[in-house]
């Protein structure tokens, strides 16, 4: 392939690279994956005013979010299983990451553990916590958490029930256990020889590193996926907040909210922040996209609270975007997984440094030279 030049060519490398079970679990959404459609398809129908002779020469891209500076309001959102896209995959995101100036954000269901990417890392990190009904374990896990210094929480909060990904049933990832998915597996991966010796062989072990303790020796995919469903607590309210904040004291944010009224529930209730989401369409089908969702929660919240948005963004322009569409930081999901697949710690490094500069760009060409001047006065409405 000629070189990457943007995320979405790093999306065709790992198409190529990856057994179709892991390329199809990041790419795909759920059921009729019309708001997967919609996240990607909305961003860039934002039209920016164009401004002209304003001296851009000087550009800064540093921000300030939950009490820390970073050079670009940018972060990789918490992914699952990311790590099996490269060999201990979290570990070289993060590191790429932290050479960025930015926030990595490490998944309760990482392949690499907690301790891993502390180990591999010099600056703290964030976590993102899943609502597990075990709450031993949820305390030890934020306990951990703290202990190792992450600078903040992300607590997803739309996943109650994993939504139906029809995609990971037909690629092998999902589906009934046994031998079958097992072989498939295995021949995908036989046919995929640079990810089989990368991930297969030199990235054992293959465990889920945050949860292995409770999974057991039982430690295979299905086994994960049937936990997920069993272990994930539905009951979640509110009032679990409570518990959350009696375990753990740094920044809180909260992930998942679509709608005003739950945006300001988390404000009442004192979240630190919050990223407007829909889980990257992979959870309820049809709900609008990020871009269409954003602008009416972040003037009701914006200023209680931090606004973070996701979903379809794919380059600095996209970023810059959603700046403009009221968010105060951005994070970037499907654009760093398939940069490490496609080309481990130097690719994630490579799609930041890309980010970085088309922000430049869009910057300079709406006459905007600092993150804060990035305001609705830049959308054509
Ligand atoms: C997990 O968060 C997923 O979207 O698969």
């Amino acid at each position: 392939m000629r070189t990457a030049a943007s995320a979405l060519d790093y999306r065709e490398l790992a198409r190529r690279r990856l057994p179709p079970f892991l390329f199809e679990y990041i790419d795909g959404g759920s059921y009729s994956e019309t708001t997967l459609r919609r996240n990607v398809a909305d961003l860039p129908t934002i039209a920016l005013r164009q401004r002209i002779l304003t001296d851009v020469s000087a550009i800064d891209l540093s921000t300030r979010l939950f009490g820390h500076t970073q050079a670009l309001p940018v972060g990789l959102a918490p992914i699952g299983l990311a790590g099996m896209n490269a060999r201990r995959g979290e570990v070289q995101a993060a590191r790429a990451a932290e050479a960025a100036g930015i926030p990595f954000c490490l998944s309760t269901v990482s392949a690499c553990p907690l301790d891993e990417v502390a180990a591999g890392t010099t600056k703290p990190f964030w976590f993102q916590l899943y609502m597990i009904r075990d709450r031993g374990f949820m305390r030890t896990l934020l306990g951990h958490a703290k202990r190792l210094g992450c600078s903040a929480l992300i607590f997803t909060v739309d996943m109650p029930v994993p939504g139906s990904r029809y995609r990971d049933y037909h690629s092998g990832l999902a589906g009934a256990p046994g031998l079958g998915g097992d072989l498939r597996r295995f021949w995908q991966g036989l046919t995929h020889p640079r990810w089989a010796w990368d991930v297969g062989i030199r990235g054992r072990p293959h465990q889920l590193g945050n949860v292995a303790p409770v999974l057991g020796r039982q430690n295979g995919l299905e086994d994960f996926f049937a936990w997920m469903r069993n272990n994930f607590d539905p009951s979640v309210t509110w009032k679990d907040l409570d518990f959350i904040r009696d375990h753990w004291d740094g920044p809180l944010i909260i992930k998942g909210i679509l709608d005003v009224d739950d945006a300001r529930a988390a404000a009442d209730l004192g979240a630190d922040g919050i990223v407007v989401s829909n889980h990257g369409g992979r959870q309820l089908d049809g709900v609008p996209s990020t871009a269409r969702a954003l602008p009416p929660i972040a003037e009701a919240v914006r200023d209680r609270l931090t606004v973070l948005a996701d979903g379809g963004v794919r380059s600095g322009l996209d970023v810059v975007r959603m700046l403009a569409l009221g968010a105060q930081g951005v994070l970037l999901g499907r654009a760093w997984v398939y940069a490490l697949a496609g080309g481990g710690e130097a690719g994630v490094a490579h799609v930041l440094r890309l980010v970085e500069a088309e922000m430049r760009v869009a910057m300079a060409l709406t006459g905007r030279t600092r993150i804060a001047a990035i305001d609705r006065s830049m959308l054509v409405e």
